[in-house]
């Protein structure tokens, strides 16, 4: 039996919870006053505005941040290792997309360290917190705006970069990811979904030169949904856009998305 089953509030973990959607997701789960939330934010002082401001605007005292930067595999680590009490849900959602190609101080390349194994190293380091529990669940807020993946070119060492094809490649790895960890943590009770949140004004909208048409709370909505909704079929490993599941040919080339698990755990 789960470790945690007997809890009756749930506990979500989201990253880049100071960002447009992700403060939104984190204020639609935090207004549920069965969740406690952790905001895993690499920015202290945004970290506590946004804590402080859901706290008063929701009126659930449950909210809390950790420091984290998830381009860093150690910096994940020690958060997990830091880590006490269940976890019920983890959602994906801390991204960038620089204009120019910047690197971590590992030197890998930022959009593929924060977009691709900034969720890989989430879901690998906190699936034992998730197993804990009963009816875990991972949402990763990919996108449709998705291709150009090159497995031999992951970090744009010998293409061009451009900012725009880096975080499109990084988005369809989100996708891949999702399916194969979804084949892995499927018995050990943990459901891993992908979705489109909806184009939202935001620091990496900017960035990538686009405005957004929608409100971060619509952008909210199918992460949430993912995350507390009911699920036909117990969903695994599904994408979804507007609570709908939608087919994802990323995802169904399962030699594919294995070939990127593998590439992942090499870093
Ligand atoms: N906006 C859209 O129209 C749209 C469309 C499709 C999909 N999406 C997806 O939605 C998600 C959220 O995007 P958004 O538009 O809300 O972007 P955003 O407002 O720019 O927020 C990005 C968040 O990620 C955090 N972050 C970036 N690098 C990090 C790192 N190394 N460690 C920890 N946190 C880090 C940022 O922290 P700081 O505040 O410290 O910078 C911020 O909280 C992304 O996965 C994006 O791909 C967005």
């Amino acid at each position: 039996m789960p470790e945690h089953s007997h809890t009756s509030g749930k506990v979500a973990l989201i990253t880049g919870a100071t960002g447009a959607i992700g403060t939104a997701i984190a204020r639609g789960l935090a207004a549920m006053p069965d969740f406690e939330l952790v905001l895993a934010c690499r920015d202290k002082e945004k970290a506590a505005t946004v804590m402080e401001d859901l706290v008063q605007t929701t009126a659930n005292p449950k909210v809390r941040y950790e420091l984290v930067d998830v381009s860093r595999r150690a910096s994940v680590q020690s958060m997990a290792n830091r880590w006490r009490g269940p976890l019920h849900v983890l959602i994906n959602n801390a991204a960038t997309a620089p204009r120019r190609r910047q690197c971590t101080p590992e030197d890998i390349e930022l959009q593929f360290a924060t977009n691709v194994l900034g969720y890989y190293w989430m879901t690998e380091l906190f699936s034992e917190h998730l197993s804990r529990t009963s009816g875990a669940r991972i949402v990763n807020v990919a996108s449709y705006w998705a291709g150009d993946f090159d497995i031999r070119d992951l970090e744009f060492r010998t293409r061009p970069y451009d900012n725009d094809r880096a975080y499109r490649q990084s988005k369809q790895a989100d996708r891949m990811l999702t399916a194969a960890f979804a084949r892995r943590l499927r018995n050990r009770g943990i459901s891993v979904n992908a979705c489109h949140p909806g184009d939202v004004n935001s620091r990496l909208s900017h960035d990538l030169g686009f405005g957004g048409h929608e409100s971060p709370e619509q952008g909210a909505a199918t992460p949430i949904w993912l995350a507390t909704g009911d699920l036909q079929d117990g969903a695994n490993g599904g994408y979804f856009e507007s609570r709908r599941a939608v087919s994802c040919r990323f995802a169904a080339d399962v030699d594919a998305t294995e070939a990127l698990f593998a590439v992942c755990r090499t870093y």
